[in-house]
C-alpha cells in the first residue's frame, strides 16, 4: 500500500438512501447522500423502487462525492461498499458498482457490515470536537431496522446484550406516525411535533418484557386503542392535539428504550455509553441520554446529526479499519440481506 493513510470512497445502498463518501483515513473529505422521496407515498420503503432509485443515484452522487473531496477515481486506495444487512436489490446495486469499480481501477474492495458502522461512525473525524469512546463501551443502536444493545471490545468486535423481539424503535416510530396520518419517515415528525408540546400526557401501557430485550409492537397496539377510544381514530386526532399525542408517543417508546439501557449499565458495568442510527437523531432521546448521564456519572458519546441516519461516511470508518488489518473482500463475494452480530457470550 502506497499510502500510510488510504484515500477510500465508500458507498452506502442498504436500503432508501444512496450514499458516497470520500475519507482519507477517519477523516470526511465529503458525505453525499440522496434521500428516495418515492416511498413518502407508499408509507414505507417499497424495495423494488428503492433499487430502481438507487441506479439512478448511484453515479451522480458518487461524482459529487469525489467532487466535492477534489479527488480523482484514479486517486483512491480502496472502494468500501455495504455487504448487509439490508434490503438485498437496493445493496447488490451498491455493491455491483464498488465491485466493478473496485476491478477497473485494480484498487482492493472493503465490506462493511451495516449496523457496526453505525456505531463506527462515532471515530470519523471532520474538524468538529467531540469525545470519542475507547473501548470497551457501551452501544444502543437505534435505527428503522434494528434496535440493539451492544459490548463494543474493538473495531471489528460487537456482541449484542439485548435486542428487539418485534418491531425496531426507528419502525415503532414510523408505524405510530402513518396512524397519525403524518408523512414517511414519521420519526423525525413526530420529533419536531412532540417539542412544541406541553406538559399534558396520555399514559399508555408499559411493555411487560424484561431484561435486556425489547418488544415494541405491543406499544404500537396500546397507541391505536388509547387513540382511537380518545379520538375516535388515531387519523382523528385534530392537528392542535398533535404535538402532546406525539410527545406521548415518544415519551413511551423513550421510557422502554431507557429502562434495558439502564439495566445493560448496570448489569455490564460499562459506563462509557453511546448510541447509533437513525433514532439517534432524536432530540428527546439525546436530551434524555445527556441528563441520565450526568446524574450516573456516564460518559455519553452522541454523533453529529450527519452520521446519525444512513450515510456513506460511516460505511468509510467500518473500511478503513479493514484497511488497517489488510483484510480486504475477494471479489467473488456477494451481498447479503442477514447479517446479524454474535450474542454476547456471557449473557446469551
Ligand atoms: O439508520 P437509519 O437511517 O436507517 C436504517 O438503517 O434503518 O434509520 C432510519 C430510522 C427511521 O425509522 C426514522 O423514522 C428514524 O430513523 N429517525 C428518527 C429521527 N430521525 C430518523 N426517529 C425519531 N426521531 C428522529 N429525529
Ligand atoms: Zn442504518
Amino acid at each position: 500500500m502506497a499510502n500510510t493513510v488510504p484515500l477510500l470512497l465508500a458507498l452506502e445502498s442498504s436500503c432508501d438512501d444512496t450514499g458516497a463518501a470520500v475519507l482519507r483515513g477517519l477523516e470526511v473529505l465529503s458525505n453525499r447522500v440522496a434521500g428516495q422521496l418515492a416511498h413518502a407515498e407508499f408509507g414505507g420503503v417499497v424495495p423494488e423502487l428503492a433499487s430502481r432509485a438507487h441506479q439512478t443515484s448511484v453515479v451522480p452522487v458518487v461524482q459529487a462525492a469525489l467532487d466535492e473531496a477534489g479527488v480523482l477515481l484514479t486517486d483512491l486506495d480502496g472502494v468500501v461498499c455495504t455487504q448487509g444487512p439490508g434490503l438485498l436489490g437496493s445493496l447488490l446495486v451498491g455493491h455491483s458498482f464498488a465491485k466493478s469499480l473496485a476491478l477497473g481501477l485494480g484498487i482492493p474492495l472493503y465490506h462493511a457490515h451495516h449496523m457496526r458502522a453505525h456505531v463506527l461512525a462515532h471515530f470519523l473525524t471532520d474538524g468538529t470536537d467531540r469525545p470519542v469512546p475507547t473501548f470497551p463501551f457501551l452501544c444502543a443502536t437505534v435505527s428503522g431496522g434494528h434496535t440493539q444493545l451492544l459490548r463494543v471490545t474493538g473495531p471489528q468486535e460487537l456482541f449484542i446484550l439485548g435486542e428487539t423481539l418485534d418491531d425496531a424503535l426507528g419502525e415503532a416510530f414510523d408505524k405510530a406516525a402513518k396512524m397519525l396520518g403524518l408523512g414517511y419517515p414519521g420519526g423525525p415528525e413526530i420529533d419536531r411535533l412532540a417539542g412544541l408540546a406541553e406538559a399534558r400526557r396520555i399514559p399508555f401501557a408499559k411493555p411487560s418484557i424484561k431484561g435486556l430485550n425489547y418488544s415494541f409492537s405491543g406499544l404500537k397496539t396500546s397507541f391505536l386503542q388509547i387513540l382511537t377510544r380518545e379520538f375516535g381514530s388515531p387519523s382523528n386526532v385534530a392537528e392542535s392535539d398533535l404535538p402532546w399525542v406525539c410527545a406521548s408517543i415518544q415519551d413511551a417508546l423513550l421510557d422502554h428504550f431507557f429502562e434495558s439501557l439502564v439495566l445493560a449499565v448496570k448489569q455490564t458495568g460499562l459506563k462509557q455509553v453511546a448510541i447509533a442510527g437513525g433514532v439517534s437523531a432524536n432530540r428527546a432521546l439525546r436530551a434524555r441520554l445527556q441528563a441520565l448521564g450526568a446524574q450516573e456519572g456516564w460518559d455519553v458519546f452522541i454523533p453529529p446529526f450527519a452520521y446519525t441516519t444512513d450515510n456513506a461516511a460511516m460505511i468509510g470508518a467500518d473500511g478503513y479499519f479493514q484497511w488497517l488489518h489488510s483484510t480486504n473482500t475477494p471479489l467473488h463475494l456477494s451481498a447479503q440481506a442477514r447479517m446479524p452480530l454474535p450474542k454476547d457470550p456471557t449473557f446469551a
